[in-house]
């Protein structure tokens, strides 16, 4: 097994090992690469690169703080390394450690598909740090026709400046608010999750309708900044697309295979919202079992079947008996989208959720499903008091339950990220295994 790795520091939030795991996973790669976060601190950086290069691992990312220090251990260092003086990715070549940096691909290919291209623009770039350097040198690489570096500090600023050669483009620095041009980005943390969160870069007054407004913050999707800019009308691009995409860059680069970046985005997105789903048969215990855990992780829990009752009004045996299954299953698909909207919620569904395809995918994208089974003997036990199931309305329940799982258990396994059997295993075990694997997945 290959590994690979982002290194920093801090290094515990990280999207990076969720985005790449999950698709090396889809690639039918999950088996001969896996991918780490690693906590180094300043004074292990060479010993890192070190390892990297006798072995350790097959090549890494590399984060806050160490992108500028570690040009200096590479072999060689790109041309865009050069030029932007920090690097995010390293992979290996003939032996030799390659410095890359993919933050500006990500960042032009981003826009990309947003529909913005930068050729001939002008734009503003907010902030003069080492991510600001990336972003210029992807706009010069774009052909964007000025550049406005716009910082508090001026001096950083002119700094910047003076590092790139700037014959088709013309660059010049100005003040916070001095800003203007057809493009603003946000290379500064204001409006990360956590302090920065209410803050903008800039006074929000110089938005103005008709600018595109960009943030390279990916967390939340949609800052202080971006949602300014989208009140007043502005397209806006959030820091979601130039993480995927540095990431597939980097990710080709490893295993010289094309990378599925929808997969990508799926997961940064469900990571994001960090959902759990709980599947599976009647009297698999998703209710309990969903009730326990919510409570372990202090979160939210919503019971579809509950929210499908209320929707009716009335209980789910009525609505089988006078509107009839479909009806049924036309009100689960309508709670599964909604719910699928949630953020940090476990979401109990009723047994059948997975014969639509679409309630399968939905939950996919937007959640960590986890299909809870057991055996029929245990889930006859557990069902022998309940009659309020409409489906096992019938002479033998055992045959009914065992024709059932056969139609869905393809379905089920198809919808779970990962199964765990209920039978003989107390509920604090199973929600101790379900943070766990969840934890070890990503
Ligand atoms: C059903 C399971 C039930 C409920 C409805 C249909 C099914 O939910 O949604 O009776 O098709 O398996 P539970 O699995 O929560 O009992």
């Amino acid at each position: 097994m290959d590994r690979l790795a982002v290194i920093g520091d801090p290094i515990d939030r990280s999207l990076s090992p969720v985005m790449h795991n999950s698709t090396l996973r889809e690639m039918g790669l999950g088996d001969e690469f896996v991918y780490e976060k690693i906590r180094v601190e300043r004074d292990e950086l060479e010993a890192f690169v070190q390892g990297l290069r006798d072995g350790d691992y097959h090549g890494a990312n590399v984060t806050i703080p160490h992108k500028v220090e570690v040009m200096r251990y590479m072999d060689r260092l790109t041309d865009a390394v050069e030029k932007i003086g920090a690097v995010n990715t390293i992979y290996k070549e003939n032996g030799m450690l390659v410095g890359d940096n993919t933050d500006h691909i990500g960042f032009i290919r981003s826009l990309k598909d947003e529909g913005v291209d930068v050729e001939d623009r002008h734009v503003t770039v907010i902030g003069a740090g080492g991510a600001a350097r990336a972003i210029i040198y992807a706009l010069l690489e774009g052909g964007a026709e000025s550049i406005l570096i716009a910082n508090r500090t001026r001096e950083n600023a002119v700094r910047i400046m003076e590092r790139f050669d700037h014959l088709e483009t013309q660059i010049s620095v100005g003040g916070l608010d001095e800003v203007h041009g057809d493009i603003l980005v946000n290379t500064t943390p204001l409006g990360m999750a956590g302090e920065l969160e209410n803050r903008s870069p800039i006074p929000v007054d110089r938005i103005t309708p008709n600018v595109v407004a960009v943030d390279i913050v990916y967390d939340p999707p949609k800052t202080r900044f971006l949602k300014a800019a989208q009140k007043r009308g502005c397209k806006t691009v959030s820091g979601i697309g130039m993480l995927i995409y540095q990431g597939a860059v980097a990710l080709e680069k490893w295993t010289g295979k094309k990378v599925p970046v929808d997969t990508m985005k799926e997961a940064v997105i469900r990571k994001m919202k960090d959902n759990i789903a709980l599947i599976g048969f009647m009297g698999t215990g998703k209710s309990t079992v969903g009730v326990s855990l919510a409570d372990s992780l202090g979160r939210d829990f919503i019971e579809v079947d509950e929210l499908i009752e209320e929707k009716a009004d009335k209980t789910i045996e009525k609505i089988f008996r006078e509107d009839g299954e479909e009806h049924f299953r036309t009100l689960e698909s309508e709670i599964i989208q909604d719910v699928c909207q949630k953020e940090d919620t476990v979401i109990s569904c009723g047994g059948g959720v997975v014969l639509d395809r679409r309630n399968s995918n939905s939950l996919k994208k937007n959640a960590y499903v986890v299909l809870l089974t057991a055996s029929t003997e245990e889930i006859l036990r557990r069902l022998s008091e309940d009659s309020s199931r409409p489906l096992l309305r019938c002479e033998n329940r055992e045959e009914r339950i065992k024709e059932l799982l056969d139609d869905r258990s393809e379905l089920y396994d198809d919808c779970a990220h990962i199964t765990i059997d209920t039978s003989d295993r107390g509920i604090d075990s199973i929600v101790d295994e379900i943070i766990r694997r969840k934890e070890g997945w990503s």
